[in-house]
């Protein structure tokens, strides 16, 4: 018989966004009058902007012409996608990231874990705790961790707790590790890395010879312009980091599926007998292998998120579900939740009130007020004790929620 992946066993119950769905599907079935309000996925709600439609549609035509169809297209991406992302989203912001040093796929969820394809075994891993689930389970999958304990921690893993406490800064660990997942704006405290912040861990990275993988997704969301929206703002960032990026928040392609991955060419690793290995030309091989690009038509989308039309598209999106998020923070801190995040990021993360734990208070929300969140447990043994809600949902829906959770 065929021999598993024994790893798989190790992981903890379901992925955490499932498990919330079978909770959820349970409880309709049982009250099936009841009308649910999700504030928990942090799935877009709004339309795809019209400039991404249009040249979609364009692009669907072409297809069905012989000068303008696209078989099999470039692994990495088109090229005229991969300078547009270049220029706008990197140079117009001083950081030096050429066009080669881009590649497109269909996500960041993917990328952030295909990337252990081309790390090697017993490198030592720190994550934020709490975290997005992806980077732990991905390493768990891999065989990078031993066995979760009883808060769900894995050992082998370091984790740095975000908290109340401590600001829910990424504090700059005492100890070296090899892999370091950052995630700013976070998800899913909603908290921000200052250029200081940014700065420090880049030293850190640089002192100990460390990668750091730099989760961007939410960096369209961020409010305040003294904030970095990209690592590689950072100076020294691009012999360290690796940047992940994504179409799906701003331009609301998550079901249309389009991201970025930028691997500088200066970002090295090394191998067992220490000789130094250029990671960009390992993950070049692997896209190569097994990915065959993004389809012509959706980067072509992509490509109408940096026209003109485009660009002011987006942003009305972003301020919409910012405008949610300032909602929800307001109705909360009204009525006496402790709240953080929201302001420069798209999730409300809450301190769960009455000493209630995590997943109580989802109990407890989906019960008495019909909305369905995410339990700050699930991200993390430190998200303990709190619950996260997402901006990404229509006005109505957000009101309305707003208006039973501070009437429960
Ligand atoms: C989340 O809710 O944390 C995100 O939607 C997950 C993701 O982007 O994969």
């Amino acid at each position: 018989m065929v021999k598993v992946n024994e790893n798989y066993l190790k992981l903890k119950a379901g992925y955490l966004f499932p498990e919330i769905a079978r909770r959820v599907q349970a409880f309709s079935q049982q009250n099936p009058q009841a009308s649910l309000i999700r504030l928990g996925i942090g799935d877009v709600t709004e339309p795809l902007p019209s400039a991404c439609c249009n040249a979609m549609k364009k692009a669907l035509d072409e297809m069905n012409t012989h000068e303008g169809f696209h078989g099999y297209g470039p692994e990495q991406g088109y090229l005229w996608l991969r300078e547009a992302i270049a220029q706008n989203d990197f140079k117009a912001r001083g950081c030096e990231i050429s066009a080669d040093e881009i590649f497109i796929s269909d996500g960041s969820k993917c990328d952030s874990s295909n990337i252990l394809d081309i790390l090697g075994t017993g490198n030592r891993i720190a994550v934020t705790d709490p975290v997005y689930p992806v980077y732990v389970d991905s390493n768990v999958m891999s065989g990078h961790t031993g066995e979760a304990d009883n808060q769900g921690c894995y050992s082998g893993l370091s984790y740095i707790p975000l908290t109340a406490a401590n600001g829910f800064e990424a504090a700059i660990p005492n100890y070296p590790v090899d892999l370091i997942y950052l995630c700013f704006p976070n998800n899913p405290t909603g908290a921000v890395a200052t250029k200081k912040h940014l700065s420090d861990w880049v030293n850190y990275a640089k002192r100990n010879d460390s990668l750091i993988l730099f989760d961007a997704a939410y960096e369209a969301f961020i409010q305040d312009s003294s904030l970095p929206h990209s690592i590689f703002e950072i100076e020294g960032a691009k012999d360290c980091a690796i940047e992940f990026r994504s179409f799906s928040k701003n331009a609301g392609f998550t079901g249309t599926r389009c991201a970025i991955t930028v691997i500088p060419k200066s970002v090295n690793g090394k191998t067992v007998n220490g000789e130094e290995v250029d990671l960009w030309a390992l993950w070049n091989r692997r896209q190569s292998t097994k990915f065959n690009g993004v389809s012509y038509i959706v980067q072509r989308g992509a490509q109408a998120v940096y026209s003109l039309e485009g660009k002011s598209q987006i942003s009305s999106l972003v301020s919409f579900y910012m405008e949610n998020a300032e909602i929800i923070r307001n109705k909360l801190l009204k009525v006496g939740f402790k709240v953080y995040g929201g302001e420069n990021a798209p999730y409300v993360w809450i301190k769960t009130p009455d000493n209630k734990n995590s997943w109580e208070f989802f109990d407890f929300l989906l019960e008495k007020a019909n909305v369905v969140g995410t339990p700050g447990s699930g991200f993390g043994a430190s998200g303990e004790g709190y619950f996260r809600l997402s901006a990404f949902n229509s006005r109505q829906n957000v009101l309305e929620a707003m208006q039973r959770i501070t009437s429960i």
